[in-house]
C-alpha cells in the first residue's frame, strides 16, 4: 500500500509548509500531497479557502496580492510557499500529487510540471494531479494526457467510479468515511487505483487494506514507515 504524506508531513510540522515537506522527505516518504490555489499570478501551495486557520492573515487567499501573501506566518515561522518552492525542495526525489484547489490552476500547474521536468529532476512519472474540481481537472488532462490524474470525492456516487474511468483517471482518490468494498471493486474493475484520505491510525489502515485500496493519505507518515 502506498502511503502519501498529506499536506506534507502535516502532523508534525504546519501543514502545506515547506518544513513539512522537509520532514517528510527526512521520513522517506514516497510521495506527498500539497494543494494549490492561484493568486495575483502565482501558484500558492494552501488548502483552505481563508487564510485565518492557518496563518495570522485574514481573507480569502485568491484575492490577496503576492506581497501580503509573502508575508504572512503559516505556522512556527514558515511562510506560504509557491508550488516552485516546493518542487525545488523536493527535487524529484519522491513523488508529488498536485491537488488542484478551484479555478485557473489547470494551465499554471501543466506549464510548471513541465518546467520542473527540465530543470529540477523530475519526471512525468512522478506526478499526479487530482481534483474535487472535475471540469478544472479535465482541462489538465487534456494539457498534459501523458500525465496520471486523481478524480477526488467526497461522497459515494450513484454509478460507483464510472466518472472518473470517463475523466480518464488513474485513480479514484476517496474519502476514508464514504469508500466500502463495492466502490474499490468498481474502480478496480475499471482498471482505476484507489487512494483514501485521510488516514492517520492503524486500524484504519488494516480495513482499507483489506479492501484492497492502494494507497492511503496521512498526516503522520511516521507512523507507517
Ligand atoms: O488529496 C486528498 C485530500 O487532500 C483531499 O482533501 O480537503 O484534504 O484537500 P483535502
Ligand atoms: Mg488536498
Amino acid at each position: 500500500m502506498q502511503i502519501i504524506a498529506h499536506r506534507g508531513a502535516s502532523g508534525l510540522a504546519p501543514e502545506n509548509t515547506l518544513k513539512a515537506m522537509a520532514v517528510a522527505i527526512e521520513l522517506g516518504a514516497g510521495a506527498i500531497e500539497l494543494d494549490v490555489q492561484w493568486a495575483d499570478g502565482e501558484l500558492w501551495v494552501f488548502h483552505d479557502r481563508r487564510l485565518e486557520r492557518c496563518t495570522d492573515g485574514h481573507g480569502v487567499l485568491t484575492e490577496q496580492s503576492t506581497a501580503y501573501l509573502m508575508n504572512l506566518d503559516a505556522g512556527q515561522g514558515e511562510s506560504i510557499p509557491t508550488l516552485w518552492q516546493v518542487m525545488t525542495l523536493i527535487a524529484g526525489r519522491c513523488d508529488l500529487h498536485i491537488e488542484l484547489k478551484g479555478a485557473h490552476t489547470a494551465e499554471a500547474v501543466a506549464a510548471l510540471t513541465h518546467r520542473a521536468e527540465a530543470e529540477l529532476g523530475f519526471t512525468p512519472a512522478h506526478w499526479v494531479i487530482s481534483s474535487f474540481h472535475h471540469p478544472e481537472l479535465a482541462r489538465f488532462k487534456a494539457l498534459r494526457p501523458e500525465l496520471r490524474i486523481g478524480a477526488l470525492i467526497a461522497n459515494l456516487p450513484l454509478q460507483l467510479a464510472e466518472f472518473a474511468e470517463r475523466l480518464g483517471a488513474w485513480s479514484l482518490n476517496c474519502d476514508v468515511d464514504f469508500v466500502d468494498a463495492e466502490l474499490v471493486a468498481d474502480a478496480h474493475q475499471r482498471g482505476l487505483k484507489v487512494l483514501v484520505y485521510t488516514v492517520d491510525e492503524m486500524s484504519d489502515r488494516d480495513t482499507l487494506a483489506a479492501m484492497g485500496v492502494d494507497g492511503i493519505f496521512t498526516n503522520r507518515p511516521d507512523r507507517f514507515k
